[in-house]
């Protein structure tokens, strides 16, 4: 299949882009580079573009008869969205619904898009299924529940698009490779920040809220390996192929770790210890987020390779001691800032 993968050159789609070509898909990477790394995308066609150009889309659709697409491009960072609510809903609503109204146009009728835990907001119970109640805490999470709505009323319902939308936990982890990995700026995830802590180049980590409800008081996160994510785009696009009905997935181990669990395996992985300040609990944090992913494993065949928690830290690791700087095309003063 000819796939445009928007956001190729972000964090998971590079890994998706990597996977895809190992099928004998062809990827068309899609990126405006706000956020992705040029250096991401090793061998497939780039093209740099935004959502909002309609007819470099449309251009770009035609051009390499795209059968399908898969959209991840999209602002992600929970507390950002709270401080620029414009932007998020500007780039994540509105840049995704130009996309869809182009897919309409050009006639490709074949999407799987990004979605998130975050779209459930405080669970009801543990683990979370797919049919629980969505009220998002923040407006990232907001976000991508109102393209997950457009999606379900008018581009389903209305065009006929087809459509799997995977709803992720907490993507870390690098390729085996060692050569593309995560690379946020700012960074705000808990692996990469750990990580850069073990290099020396952060003070320490704080750990946000150490009063939860849970054993050690400290968050529980559902950590998925980003190789374990893109093969289920994979598996999507295949099931869509085939005839499967446009749903939703949610896509975890189903297993949860604590911030301070987490700390502790990159420590033992990396052989070197990171120094733990003690904060408040941020903003918007539930307590437990922990994957029910049931529904994508009987369905779609999905079973995640790696499930041990230093097995995922520790293809990080690699990446992050190969590449301490990242791509090394955005800088950020690392300073004190956690
Ligand atoms: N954390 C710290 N210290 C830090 C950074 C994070 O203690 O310096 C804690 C957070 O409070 C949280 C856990 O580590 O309990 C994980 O935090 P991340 O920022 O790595 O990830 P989030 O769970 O906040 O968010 C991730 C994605 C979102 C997605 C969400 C869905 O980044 O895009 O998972 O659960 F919406």
């Amino acid at each position: 299949m000819n796939v445009l993968v928007t956001g190729g050159a972000g964090y998971i789609g590079s890994h998706t882009v990597r996977m895809l070509e190992k099928a004998g898909h062809r990827a068309i990477v899609y990126d405006d580079l706000s956020k992705g790394h040029r250096a991401a995308v090793k061998n497939s066609v780039f093209v740099q573009g935004s959502l909002f150009d309609s007819r470099l889309l449309a251009e770009t659709i035609r051009r390499h008869a795209i059968d399908a697409v898969i959209h991840f491009a999209a602002f992600s960072c929970v507390g950002e969205s709270m401080e620029k609510p414009q932007e998020y809903y500007h780039n994540n609503v509105e840049g995704s619904l130009n996309l869809f109204e182009a897919m309409v146009a050009e006639g490709v009728g074949t999407l799987v898009f990004s979605s998130t835990a975050a779209v459930y907001g405080e669970p009801e119970t543990t683990p979370i299924t797919e049919d629980m109640a969505k009220n998002p805490t923040n407006v990232y999470g907001r976000t991508k529940l109102a393209v997950e709505t457009a999606l379900a009323e008018q581009y389903s319902r209305v065009y006929g698009l087809k459509y799997i939308t995977l709803r992720y936990f907490n993507a870390c982890g690098a390729d085996a490779a060692g050569d593309i990995g995560e690379d946020h700026d700012p960074e705000t995830h808990l692996v990469p920040l750990i990580l850069q802590a073990c290099l020396g180049k952060r003070s320490g980590i704080k750990i946000f809220g150490t009063d939860y409800s849970t054993p050690d008081g400290t968050c529980i996160r559902d950590y998925i390996h980003v190789n374990d994510l893109a093969a289920a785009h994979l598996l999507a696009l295949d099931a869509l192929a085939g005839g499967h009905r446009s749903d939703v997935y949610n896509l975890g181990n189903g297993q949860g770790f604590s911030v301070q669990e987490v700390i502790d395996a990159a420590e033992a992985v990396s052989g070197r210890s990171v120094r733990r300040e003690l904060a408040g609990p941020r903003a918007g944090d539930p307590a437990v987020l922990i994957a029910g992913a049931a529904k994508i494993r009987r369905e779609l065949g999905w079973k995640p390779e790696y499930t041990d928690m230093k097995d995922i830290i520790g293809t990080a690791w690699r990446w992050h001691l190969a590449h301490p700087d990242g791509y090394g095309d955005k800088r950020e003063d690392l300073g004190c800032r956690n």
